[in-house]
C-alpha cells in the first residue's frame, strides 16, 4: 500500500487529475487548513495561545521556472514580514526545490541567503526540508553554506537513509538546527532502511546523539515525529544522560495527534506545530496517506453523503 501511495504521489496523470475531486479536497482538509496563507495563520492563532511554536510550510515543490522560485521567495518574505508583528513569529520550513534548485542552485541559494537574514532578523527560524535522495547532498551542502552566515537555520535529516549517521557527524561542529524525521519517500533498500523496527532503531540512536549535542553546545535537537513510545524511550535515555526537557523538541504535522502533542508540552518537552497550506498539496497528502494507510480509509469515506 505505502509504495503503491508513494507511486501515486510521482504519478503526473493522477497529479493533474485526483486534487479535481471533491471527496479527495474534502480529506486533505483533516491534515490541511486551506490553501492560503490566512487559513494557516487562523489556524496557528489557537495554538500559539496555548504556547505552541509554529512552522508554516507552504506547499509545492520541483518547480519548473526561476519566476515561480521568485514567486515563491516573495511570498516567504511576506509570511515573514506579517509574522514579525506576532507575539512568537512564526518559523518557516522549505523545500528548496521549491526555491528553483533543480533550476539553478545560485538562484536557490540567494533566495535561502535573503530569507534566512530576515528570519534571524525578527528572531525565527528557516528549515530546510529534505526531499528524495538525489537531494540529500545538494541539501545539506546549501545548509552548511547558509549555517556559515546565520544562526537561526535548521535542516531535516532522515532516520531512514544509512547515509544519516556520516552527515549528523558532519554537521555537528556547525551547532545546528536539526529536525530528524523518517523520511517520507519510497528509497531503496541499498541506500535506506525499510523495516519500520529498523527506521525506528536508527532514529533512536541518532536523536541520542542529537540530544547529547543539544546539552553541551547550542544544537538544536529536535524530534519530527507522531510517534509517542520513540518519543518516550528518547526521552527516558536523554533524561538519563542529563539532558534537560526543553533540550529536547518535538515537532508534529497539522492535525495529526494534536492531543499527544498537547501532553509532551504540558511534560514540559518544547511543541511545535507544522502547518501545511497551497494549492500544490497533492504529492504531499499522497505521502502522508503512505504514512498511515487508514488515511486512506478516512479518504474514501469522504465518498459517502
Ligand atoms: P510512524 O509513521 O511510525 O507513525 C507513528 C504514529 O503516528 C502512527 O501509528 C499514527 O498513530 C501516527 N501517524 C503518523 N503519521 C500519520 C498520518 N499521516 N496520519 C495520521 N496518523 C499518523 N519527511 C521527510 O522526508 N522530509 C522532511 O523534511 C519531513 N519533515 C517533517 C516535519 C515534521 C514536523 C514531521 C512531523 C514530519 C516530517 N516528515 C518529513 C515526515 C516524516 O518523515 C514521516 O514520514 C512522518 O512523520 C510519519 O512518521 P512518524 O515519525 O510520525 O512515525
Amino acid at each position: 500500500m505505502r509504495t503503491l501511495l508513494l507511486w501515486m504521489a510521482r504519478n503526473s496523470w493522477l497529479k493533474s487529475r485526483l486534487p479535481k475531486m471533491r471527496f479527495v479536497r474534502r480529506a486533505v482538509r483533516r491534515f490541511m487548513p486551506g490553501e492560503d496563507v490566512d487559513a494557516a495563520f487562523a489556524a496557528a492563532a489557537p495554538l500559539a495561545t496555548a504556547g505552541q511554536g509554529i512552522q508554516f510550510t507552504r506547499l509545492g515543490e520541483n518547480l519548473t521556472s526561476l519566476e515561480e522560485a521568485d514567486e515563491v521567495a516573495a511570498h516567504y518574505q511576506a509570511v515573514l514580514d506579517r509574522s514579525a508583528t506576532l507575539p512568537r513569529p512564526v518559523e518557516i520550513s522549505i523545500k528548496p526545490t521549491q526555491l528553483g534548485l533543480d533550476i539553478d542552485r545560485a538562484v536557490c541559494l540567494r533566495h535561502l541567503e535573503a530569507l534566512a537574514k530576515r528570519a534571524e532578523e525578527i528572531g525565527t527560524w528557516l528549515w530546510l526540508d529534505m526531499e528524495g535522495s538525489p537531494y540529500v547532498e545538494p541539501t545539506i551542502a546549501l545548509y552548511e553554506q547558509l549555517k556559515a552566515n546565520h544562526r537561526t537555520v535548521g535542516i531535516a535529516l532522515q532516520a531512514y537513509l544509512r547515509r544519516t549517521p556520516a552527515d549528523l557527524r558532519r554537521l555537528l561542529p556547525l551547532e545546528p538546527g536539526v529536525r530528524l524525521v523518517k523520511g517520507a519517500y519510497d528509497e531503496p533498500a541499498e541506500i535506506a532502511y525499510r523495516h519500520k523496527s529498523e527506521v525506528d532503531g536508527a532514529f533512536q540512536s541518532l536523536a541520542l546523539i542529537l540530544a547529547e549535542s543539544a546539552r553541551d553546545s547550542r544544537t538544536r535537537c529536535v524530534l519530527g515525529t507522531h510517534d509517542s513510545g520513540l518519543v518516550e524511550r528518547i526521552a527516558t535515555f536523554a533524561d538519563a544522560a542529563g539532558v534537560p526537557r526543553d533540550r529536547l523538541q518535538v515537532h508534529m504535522l497539522f492535525g495529526i495527534r494534536v492531543k499527544e502533542l498537547e501532553r509532551l508540552a504540558a511534560a514540559g518537552y518544547p511543541a511545535y506545530t507544522l502547518i501545511a497550506y497551497g494549492e500544490h498539496w497533492y504529492p504531499w497528502y499522497m505521502r502522508r496517506l503512505a504514512e498511515r494507510p487508514e488515511n486512506v480509509f478516512f479518504a474514501l469515506r469522504q465518498l459517502l453523503p
